[in-house]
C-alpha cells in the first residue's frame, strides 16, 4: 500500500480492498469500501466528502485491479481532469463519500500477437517481433516489458505471444519453454498473463507420434505433457489459442472429429492446472475462423456461411473453459461487414469477439483509420430477439445475455520494434480504444458517456499530445471522419475492401476478389455486382441470423441498410438508390463513383487540417511527431487517389456506364509519363493496369539517371500550382528523383517507403507501390517544360506514372 499526493485530498491510499480492510481501521473496513461490488480485476475510487480529511482510496479487488485503478486515475490526472468529476457511475455512500466502481465487463480482454519465431510478424506493420528472433526468444526483453506496461495501462489482461498460424516448435524444446517463461516474467509485474498459440499437428510434426487425432490417447498425453511443462515454468499461464482446419492449418476434421472435440482436448489439459497463481483456470480460445476453398461457379457457395454451419450445431458441446473466438464479421476484417451471425447461435458456449487493431485491410497503419466507429457497428448489432429480449453482440460476448461464465474480446495488435509500436503514431489510438472498449463495450448511448468513440479519441489525444483544444478537435474530427472516408475510397455499399486479396491486402485490385477459391467475391460483371445472400435466391446467409426480423430485413433490397446493400444483394449497376439529400436519386454505379471521389477529398482535407494546426501555432506536438504524422497523411491523400482512380476505372470499364459528373477517366491537369519525351526511360505495363493513370508507367532502362520531359500544355495556363508526381516505390531500392520546371529544381525525393512505413512495400508496379509526392507553390510560365529526373537504386528503376499541376482546391 502506498500513499501519494492528489489534487483532491492530498493523500491517496492505494492497495487491494482486502489489504486495506486488513491494515486500516475497522471503521473503514473492506465491506464499507464496497469490495463486494467488485469482480476480479475491478477497482474502485472513493473520495471522502469535502468536510472530512479521509484519504482518497484506490482499491482493487486484486492486485491487477489495483494497477488498473491506479492507471485509470493517473490517466485522468494526465488529462488535467479531476478524477472525482470525470468518474462516471458514482454513488454517494452513508459517510457522504463518493464512490466510483469500475469492473471489467467480461473475464477475457486479451491481445493476440501474430509473431513468428523468425522475428517476423504476420500482418505486422510496426517492425520486428518484440519476443522472437532467429527461431528463439530474444535475450533482451526490456522492450517486451515496456509493451506489458502499455497493455496494462489500457487495461489488457493477457497476451497471446505467437502467431495463430503457429509454429509447433515453440512449445517443443526446453529452451523455448524457458523463453516463454522469461516473456511471462517480463509481463507479470504488469498483471498481464501470457497465452500461447498451438499447432494442432504438433504431436505428429514435432512429437514423433503417428497421429494428431484429438481422441487418441497418445495425443492426449502429448498435450498433457506440453501443458504441464508450461505450467511448471509459467504457473499463471492464461491459456491457449488454436486455429484449426482453416487456411491450411491442421485440425480435428482430418480425423473426422468435431471442432468441439478438438477444442476440448486442450481445454481439458488446461483444466488440470488451475492454481492460485493463475487465479482462474487456463482458457482455451478456439477460433471460429474455419472455412474451405469454394467454387465460385456455384451461386449458392458462400464462405460467409462457414462459421455458423460448423459451429452452431456444436453449441453446448464445448467445455466450460473453452471460449469460441469469433471475428467480428463473417468474412475477414473487412471495412464493412454485418456482425457474424454466429454470435446469436452460441447460446450454451462462451464466445469472444475478435477485433483487429492492426490495420491489415484498413490501410496498414499508412492510412489514418480510427476503428472504434466500425467496432461499434458490430458491438451494437442486435441479433434479434432471443430469450425474449434484444441480443446485442456486446451483451452476448460479455456472457451476460446467455448467462455464460466466460467471454470478452481478443484484439489482434501486432505491435513490434518500431518507435511507434504499431508503425504510426495515430494507430496507437486504436490500441488505446481497444483496451477501453474491451473493458467496457457498452459504448455509451448518449454523447455524454465517456466511452463513445469521440470521447475515447479526445482522451487519447489529450494524453498523447496535451490538452490544446485545437489539437484535440482536429485529431478527433479527422479520426471520426477517417473510417467513413476509407470505406468510401476503397469499397462502399458493403462491397468489402477491394484490395488485392491474393497479395498484400494494401492497395486496390478489385478484380482479385473474384475468380479464385478464397470466397471474398463481389460477383462484379458487366451488368451488376454484389453477393446474393438471400434465402430466396442466393446463398442463404441472410437466414443465418437467429432473429427472424433480422433475417427478413436483410432478405429484401428495400430494407437492407444501404451500407450493406452489395453484401446481401446482387443488383444491376443501374439499381436506383436514394441520393445523399432528400428528394435526390442516384444509382449503384453513380454511388460508387461519388463515394470514391468524396472519400479521396476527405483524405486530402486531412493534410490541410493538420497543416492548419501548425500554421495557427496551436501545436502541442513536437516537431518529430508532427512531421511524421504529416508524412503519413500526405501519403494517405495520394494513395486515396490511387484507390479512387483504380476502383472507378475498374467499374467504368466493366459497366460501360459513364460518371454522371464526367470525372472518371478525365484528368485535365495531368501529364502522363508515358506521353513525355523519354531519355533512358521506357514504357512499362502496370498490373493491374488500373493502378496506373492511363494504364502505363515508365521505368529506367539502365542504372544511370533517366529523364522524362514535356512542354506544359496551354490547357494548364501560367499560374501557381501544387505539382503532384505519381510514382512507384518498390521494396529493395531507394531511387532518387528530381522535378524541374524549365531546368529549375522544384522538388526532390527518394523512393524510400521501406524506411518510413514500418512494413514491406510491394516488389511490383501495382496498387500497393503506387504513391504520390507533392510540391506546393510551383510557378508555371508560358512555354515552360516539366522534367522528372530519376536515378535507379537496387530493385527500383525510378518508376513514374504522371505529373499533375493542381490549382488551389483541385483534388486530382
Ligand atoms: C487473415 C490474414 C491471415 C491470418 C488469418 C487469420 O486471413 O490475412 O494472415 O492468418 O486472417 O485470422 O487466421
Amino acid at each position: 500500500m502506498i500513499t501519494a499526493g492528489s489534487s483532491h485530498d492530498q493523500v491517496v491510499v492505494l492497495g487491494t480492498a482486502a489489504a486495506f480492510g486488513h491494515y486500516c481501521s475497522s471503521s473503514i473496513n473492506s465491506t464499507s469500501v464496497g469490495a463486494s461490488d467488485l469482480v476480479p480485476d475491478g477497482y474502485l475510487w472513493q473520495f471522502s466528502s469535502p468536510d472530512t480529511s479521509s484519504p482518497t482510496l484506490l482499491l482493487g479487488q486484486n492486485e491487477r485491479g489495483t494497477l488498473y485503478g491506479a492507471f485509470a486515475y493517473i490517466l485522468e490526472l494526465a488529462q488535467g481532469n479531476d478524477p472525482i468529476k470525470s468518474a462516471s457511475n458514482t454513488t454517494t455512500i452513508a459517510s457522504g463519500a463518493t464512490r466510483h466502481v469500475s469492473n471489467p465487463a467480461a473475464p477475457v480482454w486479451w491481445v493476440n500477437q501474430w509473431d513468428n519465431l523468425d522475428g517476423s510478424i504476420e500482418r505486422g506493420y510496426g517492425g520486428r517481433s518484440l519476443f522472437f528472433a532467429g527461431g528463439k526468444v530474444v535475450a533482451d526483453l526490456r522492450r517486451a516489458a515496456a509493451y506489458a506496461r502499455i497493455l496494462a495501462s489500457v487495461g489488457i489482461n493477457a497476451v497471446v505471444v505467437n502467431n495463430v498460424n503457429a509454429d509447433a516448435a515453440l512449445v517443443h524444446t526446453p529452451a523455448n519453454i524457458e523463453g516463454l517463461g522469461r516473456i511471462a516474467d517480463a509481463f507479470r509485474p504488469f498483471g498481464v498473463r501470457i497465452g500461447v498459440s498451438l499447432n494442432f499437428a504438433a504431436p505428429q510434426s514435432v512429437g514423433g507420434l503417428q497421429t494428431y487425432d484429438p481422441l487418441d490417447a497418445s495425443v492426449v498425453a502429448f498435450w498433457d505433457d506440453v501443458t504441464a511443462q508450461l505450467y511448471k515454468r509459467i504457473p499463471d499461464l492464461a491459456g491457449f489459442l488454436v486455429k484449426g482446419d482453416s487456411e491450411g492449418q491442421p485440425g480435428p476434421r482430418k480425423y473426422g472429429r468435431s471442432l468441439a472435440a478438438g477444442a476440448n482436448l486442450f481445454a481439458r489439459a488446461l483444466r488440470k492446472h488451475s492454481s492460485a497463481a493463475a487465479d482462474s483456470p487456463g482458457i482455451l480460445m478456439y477460433r471460429a475462423f474455419v472455412y474451405d476453398q469454394l467454387q465460385e461457379s456455384n451461386w449458392k457457395a458462400d464462405r460467409a456461411n462457414a462459421a455458423v454451419s460448423y459451429f452452431a450445431p456444436l453449441d453446448g458441446q464445448f467445455d466450460d473453459n473453452v471460449v469460441v473466438q469469433v471475428k467480428y464479421g463473417p468474412i475477414d476484417f473487412q471495412v464493412r461487414e454485418p456482425a457474424s451471425p454466429l454470435f446469436g447461435h452460441l447460446q450454451k458456449t462462451n464466445a469472444a469477439i475478435e477485433l483487429q487493431v492492426t490495420q491489415e485491410y484498413l490501410g496498414q497503419q499508412c492510412h489514418l483509420v480510427y476503428l472504434p466507429p466500425l467496432w461499434r457497428t458490430v458491438l451494437d448489432f442486435d441479433m434479434g430477439k432471443t430469450s425474449g429480449k434484444a441480443s446485442l453482440v456486446r451483451d452476448i460476448v460479455t456472457g451476460t445475455h446467455f448467462s455464460r461464465p466466460l467471454g470478452g474480446s481478443a484484439g489482434v495488435v501486432n505491435a513490434g520494434t518500431s518507435d511507434t509500436w504499431l508503425g504510426s503514431h495515430m494507430s496507437q489510438a486504436n490500441l488505446y480504444a481497444y483496451g477501453r472498449m474491451a473493458w467496457d463495450p457498452s459504448g455509451g448511448d448518449d454523447d455524454n458517456d465517456a466511452a463513445t468513440p469521440r470521447h475515447i479519441i479526445e482522451a487519447w489525444t489529450r494524453l498523447t499530445f496535451g490538452g490544446s483544444p485545437a489539437v484535440v478537435d482536429t485529431i478527433a474530427d479527422m479520426a471520426l471522419a477517417s473510417w467513413p472516408a476509407y470505406e468510401n475510397y476503397t469499397g462502399n455499399l458493403g462491397m468489402q475492401t477491394l484490395t488485392d486479396i491474393l497479395y498484400t491486402h494494401f492497395g486496390p485490385n478489385p478484380a482479385s476478389q473474384d475468380g479464385n477459391g478464397w470466397g471474398q467475391w463481389t460477383r462484379a460483371d458487366k451488368n451488376g455486382m454484389g453477393m446474393d445472400r438471400t434465402v430466396r435466391n442466393g446463398t442463404g446467409f441472410a437466414g443465418q441470423y437467429v432473429g427472424a426480423e433480422v433475417a427478413a430485413r436483410f432478405e429484401s433490397v428495400d430494407t437492407t441498410p444501404q451500407d450493406l446493400l452489395l453484401w446481401f444483394h446482387h443488383v444491376p449497376y443501374t439499381q436506383p438508390l436514394p441520393g445523399p439529400r432528400p428528394g435526390e436519386n442516384t444509382t449503384v454505379i453513380q454511388h460508387i463513383y461519388d463515394a470514391h471521389y468524396a472519400g479521396a477529398e476527405t483524405a486530402a482535407s486531412f493534410v490541410t487540417r493538420w497543416a492548419a494546426l501548425n500554421a495557427r501555432n496551436a501545436l502541442n506536438v513536437d516537431a518529430e511527431r508532427y512531421a511524421s504524422i504529416a508524412r503519413k497523411l500526405a501519403f494517405q491523400a495520394g494513395h486515396a487517389l490511387v484507390w479512387r482512380d483504380a476502383v472507378c476505372a475498374f467499374f467504368d470499364g466493366l459497366s460501360g456506364i459513364a460518371d454522371r459528373h464526367g470525372r472518371v477517366g478525365h484528368h485535365p491537369w495531368r501529364i502522363e509519363a508515358e506521353a513525355m519525351t523519354l531519355h533512358g526511360y521506357t514504357r512499362q505495363a502496370v498490373s493491374p493496369a488500373i493502378a496506373a493513370s492511363g494504364g502505363q508507367a515508365i521505368v529506367a532502362t539502365g542504372r544511370g539517371q533517366a529523364s522524362a520531359s514535356a512542354p506544359i500544355p496551354p490547357s494548364i495556363p501560367p499560374g501557381v500550382y501544387t505539382l503532384a508526381v505519381n510514382y512507384f516505390d518498390l521494396a529493395g531500392g531507394r531511387a532518387s528523383y528530381e522535378a524541374q520546371i524549365s531546368g529549375k529544381t522544384v522538388g526532390n525525393w527518394t523512393g524510400s517507403a521501406e524506411d518510413v512505413f514500418g512494413k514491406a512495400t510491394s516488389t511490383h508496379l501495382d496498387g500497393h507501390s503506387a504513391m504520390r509526392v507533392s510540391f506546393a507553390g510551383v510557378v508555371v510560365a508560358a512555354g515552360d517544360t516539366v522534367t522528372v529526373l530519376g536515378t535507379p537504386d537496387g530493385a527500383e528503376q525510378a518508376p513514374l506514372d504522371y505529373v499533375s499541376f493542381l490549382p488551389d482546391g483541385v483534388v486530382d
